[in-house]
């Protein structure tokens, strides 16, 4: 949840905007190679950012209680992340250190993970606290044999994991989950297309009009957004038309709640898309150049039954009309890359959140030891008013 001087601001760029039938725009127009859509090369040099960076990989509410775990692959890794009986969150690589079986699958709850090959026993912070006859072992230092650690940090809600990185720090976004919320929904979805078309599709308003015509655009606007930057991530808000209302009630005094919704993009593959009643969090997994997994976990805003039972209806709206109406687009781009008819894309203007993504990330890749990439700076003020 954004804070209320933060939803004021935004409501007021929002209106502005409307009187002088402006936008947020770009300082200036990205073209993106195409290549980089499809080259095995480039993708091995992203999965490689991808593991080495702290990016969202669960909801916290996904692991409410001591001993809630969630298993799954993230940047084609297998991990594992729990919460411990001391209610801290600890993930690991999900290789049992005998002979490499997983020792979790999906999610639970357990007090102990056991290997379901020979029952090697671990506790929730890893050790390795049993090995059945183990007289077989002669020598063997169960104080080495623990799970594999990776790097976690829990913040605004979100789990994060860094698998090969020191680097903790996550980008300075304000506000993400809200705590203690339920989560009422989780879907894994595979598209036959690019993570970053895919991603380009939740970060632009320049498109709502036209693909969108009858689910999103009679309640918003044609290429009216706010981007805000936070480092490498940003926020694009899309307003309601119904928002207007507000020009007649004084700034202190103006609620958002049902007129704004904001996505946040966290850098580089997660999206939290924050509407009235619901939040999702949006990881983007590549598969292949070509492939993606999106996990999607849906929370509602509000506590008791009479929220939760609106968050779900609007969550079946969501997602069963604007999510297939993009996916089709982005699936089809996808398709057209065999055209050959682009050297480049072109993000204008009004993709400016897009121009962002495609120059930190090259500036991410470029500062890859392994990786020889043209640099970029990350300039913060290229956004304003048009
Ligand atoms: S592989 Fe896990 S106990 Fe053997
Ligand atoms: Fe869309």
């Amino acid at each position: 949840m954004a804070s209320r001087t933060d939803d004021i601001a935004v409501a007021q760029r929002v209106l502005d905007h409307i009187a002088r039938g402006t936008t947020d725009a770009g300082a200036e127009v990205w073209r993106e190679p195409v290549a980089n859509y499809l080259s095995g090369d480039r993708y091995s040099a992203e999965i490689a950012l991808l593991r080495r960076t702290a990016v969202p990989f669960c909801p916290s509410a996904a692991l409410p209680g001591k001993g809630s775990y969630l298993a799954r692959e993230a940047a084609g890794v297998p991990i594992l992340a729990v919460r411990g009986a001391d209610g801290k969150v600890r993930a690991f690589r999900n290789a049992c250190r005998h002979r490499g079986a997983q020792v979790a699958q999906g999610e639970g709850c357990a007090k102990s993970f056991v290997c379901p090959y020979h029952a090697w026993t671990y506790e929730l912070d890893g050790r390795l606290r049993h090995v059945p006859h183990e007289d077989g072992f002669p020598g063997l230092d169960k104080g080495a044999h623990g799970l594999v650690p990776v790097s976690v940090q829990e913040r605004l809600g979100v789990i994060f994991i860094n698998q090969d990185g020191s680097e903790s720090t996550t980008d300075p976004i304000p506000a993400l989950l809200a705590p203690g919320r339920e989560i009422i929904g989780y879907r894994e979805t595979e598209l036959e297309a690019n993570w970053k078309i895919f991603l380009e599709s939740f970060i632009e308003g320049y498109h709502i009009r036209y693909t969108h015509p009858e689910s999103f655009y009679p309640y918003g606007f044609d290429n009216l957004n706010v981007i805000d930057l936070y480092g490498r991530s940003g926020r694009i808000t899309y307003p309601f038309r119904r928002i207007r209302k507000l020009e007649q009630v004084e700034p202190a005094k103006r609620r958002v709640q049902g007129l704004l919704t904001y996505v946040y993009h966290v850098f580089p593959n997660a999206l939290v898309t924050i509407l009235s009643r619901h939040t999702n969090l949006v990881v983007l997994e590549p598969l292949a150049p070509g492939r993606t997994r999106q996990h999607s976990w849906t929370v509602a805003n509000d506590a008791g039954e009479e929220a939760l039972a609106e968050a779900k209806r609007d969550q079946a709206f969501v997602g069963s009309t604007g999510a297939l109406e993009d996916r089709a687009v982005v699936e089809s781009i996808q398709r057209g890359l065999k055209a050959n008819a682009n050297q480049a894309f072109t993000f204008g203007r009004y993709e400016p959140l897009i121009a962002h993504f495609h120059r930190t990330l090259d500036a991410a890749l470029a500062a890859s030891p392994r990786t020889a990439r043209r640099s970029g700076s990350v300039p913060r003020d290229r956004i304003r008013g048009s």
